[in-house]
């Protein structure tokens, strides 16, 4: 019987995800002393392969959040922190597919038409998303443009500036890994959880473009299906290199949420007020609440 294809990538410097074809994964804890003992201290050189790239990208999402999933505030949602994440997810999306096609574009010049060509496959499918966040933020009554010209949120700033970086950086594999970070977060949103931000919203206003698109029910899950079987035709170095940064994302997604969501309702409204200048009566009557993990979070 053929032996079931093994993958590892070194993710922290001592900790080594581990995953079999078969779907089992785990973390390896390097010993740093009997390198030739341990098969998982030098890196994978071989084939890849569907069922242990999903656990490898997967594992480094969940490694990435596992360090303060603990602390990670939990306070309910009001209509206001839902804007504040509309306008987080518009940052998030607004240079997407132009980082892309500059990615692309260095591929290209390094003689990688297969890279190029999945890059600007994912820059035309991305283009436009950031409208979407605009025409939600639009329907709750909130001038999008001025508030989106004159606010990011602060724990989404060190994100947009990861995918800035890794798009120019001379050998940018780095922006796969970052873009399945995000997507395999959004496609875990579930119907339950938009009709649970429609509840919030006042009667009549559809203002879940965004999340419907970035959840089970929308692309991301074609994406992030489309990512995997991408990944696992890389050779070994292009496979370490994504896996290995959509852990460095998941580490920053992770730290920026929890910054975002242990700020009260009040205080984002008036983050709010300062940055369109005035108050914005149809977000502030809200107390509808529930809870904040549910909300639109960023997505490519
Ligand atoms: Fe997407
Ligand atoms: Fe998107």
């Amino acid at each position: 019987m053929a032996r079931l294809l093994t993958e590892w990538v070194n993710v922290t410097g001592n900790i080594a995800i581990v995953a079999r074809e078969s779907g089992e994964v785990w973390f390896h804890t390097l010993s740093g002393t009997k390198e030739a003992a341990d098969p998982f201290a030098t890196p994978m050189t071989g084939a890849g392969a569907k069922g242990s790239t999903i656990g490898l990208l997967d594992g480094a999402i969940n490694l990435g959040f596992a360090g303060i999933e603990r602390r990670l505030a939990r306070p309910d949602l009001t209509l206001a922190g839902y804007v504040v994440a509309l306008v987080g997810a518009y940052h998030t999306s607004v240079d997407t597919a132009r980082n892309l096609q500059r990615a692309a574009k260095r591929f290209e010049e390094l003689g990688r038409p297969e890279i190029a060509a999945y890059l600007e496959v994912r820059a035309r499918e991305e283009t436009g998303h950031d409208r979407l966040a605009l025409k939600d933020l639009r329907a709750l009554g909130v001038p999008g443009e001025r508030l989106v010209a004159n606010f990011i949120p602060e724990g989404i700033k060190p994100l947009c500036k990861r995918f800035d970086d890794l798009c120019v950086e001379d050998y940018p594999i780095g922006c796969v890994g970052y873009s399945y970070c995000l997507e395999r977060i959004a496609a875990l949103k579930q119907k339950t959880d938009i009709e649970k931000v429609q509840a919030l919203c006042p009667d009549g206003v559809d203002a879940t473009r965004f999340l419907r698109s970035h959840s089970c029910l929308g692309s991301e899950v074609s994406h992030v299906e489309e990512t995997i079987e991408f990944v696992a035709s890389l050779p070994a170095n292009d496979r370490i290199s994504a896996i290995q940064e959509t852990y460095q994302s998941a580490l920053i997604m992770a730290e920026g949420y929890n910054h975002e969501l242990l700020k009260s309702g009040a205080e984002m409204l008036e983050e709010l007020r300062q940055a369109v200048g005035e108050p914005l009566p149809s977000i502030a009557g809200s107390c509808s609440s529930y809870a904040a993990k549910l909300g639109v979070q960023p997505a490519a």
